[in-house]
């Protein structure tokens, strides 16, 4: 990818983050459902139980307000967590969240930057709706896996499958409308609509990779897929409904362990 267009993302992503940290969990239902919610937890703690060490250091690349850094900060068997973003508003929010907790490290900075300056190795290493935002997740997920210790796991929670069926562009369509006019507040619906998503979230409108990214772990002789799991994702309830009916599938979940 050329600089110039890497640096477009990463600005885009600044910008778009910074207008909208304040309502991020509210603008999105697809993620802070309570179904959604339980999924993660779940998969987080049947990931946390396979590590076999007492005590477990956590990596939260683009963290964000702390969806999935808060859950494992309540977890007895996390003793710490790094929560990486290049959104200082996201982090802010994360921080009002969590509170004075010894266990939570905050880094402020582009993940691909944060990778390349830190030598630690981590037991889980957790990825949440955000490759889809970076320039290159393909050199991201390499190197992410260069930062694992043996037997940890990475999780790669609530990404595009790239499944573009007009069917499903077509929901996706009508239920951000319903729910952007509908649900929100005045004040939140502005913001919202001025959001501009072109470059922020690239790959997905540049046809995210997944067949790709499945097959870079399945040639990785150290790696094995411990959970796979292709589900619709929708703001509204009865659009949830009608995802579970349709073949093609928007989000993706897959979590793979080094032997
Ligand atoms: C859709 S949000 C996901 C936040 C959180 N992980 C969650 O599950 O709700 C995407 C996050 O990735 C961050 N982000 C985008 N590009 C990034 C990059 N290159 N490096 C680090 N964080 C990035 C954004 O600032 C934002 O907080």
């Amino acid at each position: 990818m050329e600089q110039d267009l890497e640096q477009k993302i990463i600005q885009a992503n600044i910008e778009l983050h910074q207008k909208s940290a304040q309502y991020y969990d509210q603008i999105h239902p697809e993620i802070f459902n309570k179904n959604e919610q339980n999924l993660i937890e779940n998969i987080l703690s049947q990931a946390i139980s396979q590590i076999k060490k007492d005590k477990i250091n956590v990596l939260d690349l683009g963290a964000g307000t702390g969806n999935i850094t808060l859950k494992l900060l309540d977890n007895e068997k996390v003793g710490s967590v790094v929560a990486v973003d290049l959104s200082k508003e996201m982090l802010d929010e994360l921080e009002k969240k969590a509170g004075q907790n010894p266990k939570l490290k905050i880094a402020n900075k582009p993940a691909d930057i944060f990778l390349m300056d830190d030598d630690s190795k981590y037991d889980l290493i957790v990825i949440s709706s955000v490759l889809h935002h970076l320039p290159d997740y393909f050199q991201t997920i390499a190197t992410v896996l260069e930062k694992l210790d043996d037997g940890g796991v990475f999780i790669i929670f609530h990404e595009p499958t790239g499944e573009k069926s007009k069917l499903i562009s077509f929901l996706e369509w009508l239920d951000s409308r319903i729910f952007v006019n509908l649900f929100l507040p005045q004040d939140i619906k502005k913001v919202a609509k001025s959001l501009d998503h072109t470059y922020s979230d690239y790959h997905v409108y540049h046809k995210f990779d997944l067949a790709g990214v499945k097959k870079f772990f399945e040639e990785e002789e150290d790696i094995e897929i411990i959970f796979f799991k292709k589900h619709n994702t929708f703001d509204l309830l009865p659009f949830r409904w009608l995802g579970k009916t349709i073949p093609a599938k928007n989000n993706f979940i897959l979590a793979v362990r080094k032997k």
